[in-house]
């Protein structure tokens, strides 16, 4: 008997990935149907949630399933326009979002974790990817830091809740300028020779879900940070065997305790005491204005 509407304002906006359906720290107040926007309808109904013992109007966060609460939405698929302008309609100041990524690098173990700063485009341009030219608009929004450094810096500080006594369980939180995501197509893994060469090109991990999800956050002016979970090594190690789903649904699964953790820390924190970037949103109120090269008719 959870009510399915909801009239207040959400603070932080979440996208959940393959294998993060559900956060600890959370109490749902209100499960909103899939919602229907001109972009079409949510990949998944919307939980408004409060954080567990907090009052009802403290702090509020959404969350939406990205492949949906099924799994029923490709990466090809997802309704990425209609995810983010669900999260910009509710008011949200921020939007945290997590994926499984295979790691193109030794030093990142399956099942760390990973915040990139950068992005190589690998999709094959048949997802929308702005919202723009519907509207009748021309318009370039700045890319060339595609993630919110102080979102990033904000969740670095919590990456000892990843640590335990036991070495065994422990992982790392890698983050530095350069950091770099690739994001490919799909839905069939990179053939060996592709991972090799994305090793060649800068990429430390890839997955198939941060575009155009990155972009549409920026032209909704929304501080942006991807959590990735390193699931797998890819195809790149010759002496390994590539990339297969069941590795990284099993390395997903043995590291959710990490992935709860985590975003739990973040989110009680930010209950607690909302972060500047949020506040200021990051220097990107009103940045759209100045990115739209259409003259007014
Ligand atoms: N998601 C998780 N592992 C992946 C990989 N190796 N390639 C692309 N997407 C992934």
């Amino acid at each position: 008997d959870i009510p399915n509407v909801f009239d207040g304002s959400v603070d932080l906006g979440i996208i959940g990935g393959t294998g993060l359906y559900k956060l600890e720290c959370l109490e749902a107040i209100a499960i909103l149907p899939a919602m229907a926007t001109p972009w079409g309808t949510t990949s998944s109904p919307i939980t408004i949630s409060k954080v567990v013992g907090a009052s009802d109007e403290h702090f509020h966060v959404a969350f939406i399933s990205r492949h949906g609460l099924h799994h029923q939405y490709s990466p090809s698929t997802v309704p990425f326009r209609a995810n983010m302008a669900a999260l910009k309609h509710l008011q949200c100041k921020a939007v945290l979002s997590f994926s499984a990524v295979g790691s193109l690098q030794q030093h990142i173990k399956p099942r760390d974790f990973v915040l990139p700063q950068q992005i190589i485009d690998r999709t094959k341009g048949i997802r929308e990817s702005s919202y723009l030219n519907d509207v009748g608009l021309v318009g370039h929004v700045g890319f060339g830091e595609p993630f919110s450094k102080a979102f990033a810096q904000y969740i670095n500080q919590f990456q000892d809740v990843l640590k335990h006594s036991d070495p065994e369980d422990s992982c790392a939180l890698h983050l530095n300028n350069e950091t770099t995501v690739v994001c490919m197509e799909g839905p069939q893994f990179s053939t060996r020779a592709e991972s090799k060469m994305y090793r060649m090109l800068g990429g430390d991990v890839i997955n198939m879900s941060v575009l155009p999800e990155a972009k549409l956050a920026r032209e909704c002016e929304l501080p942006y940070q991807m959590v990735c979970m390193s699931t797998d090594y890819d195809a790149w190690r010759d002496e390994a065997e590539p990339v297969t789903v069941e590795t990284v649904m099993g390395n997903l699964h043995n590291n959710s305790s990490n992935a709860n953790a985590l975003a739990s820390t973040i989110i009680t924190h930010m209950a607690n005491d909302m972060p500047e970037f949020m506040i200021t949103g990051d220097g990107l109120k009103g940045s759209l204005k100045f990115s739209i090269s259409t003259k007014p008719s």
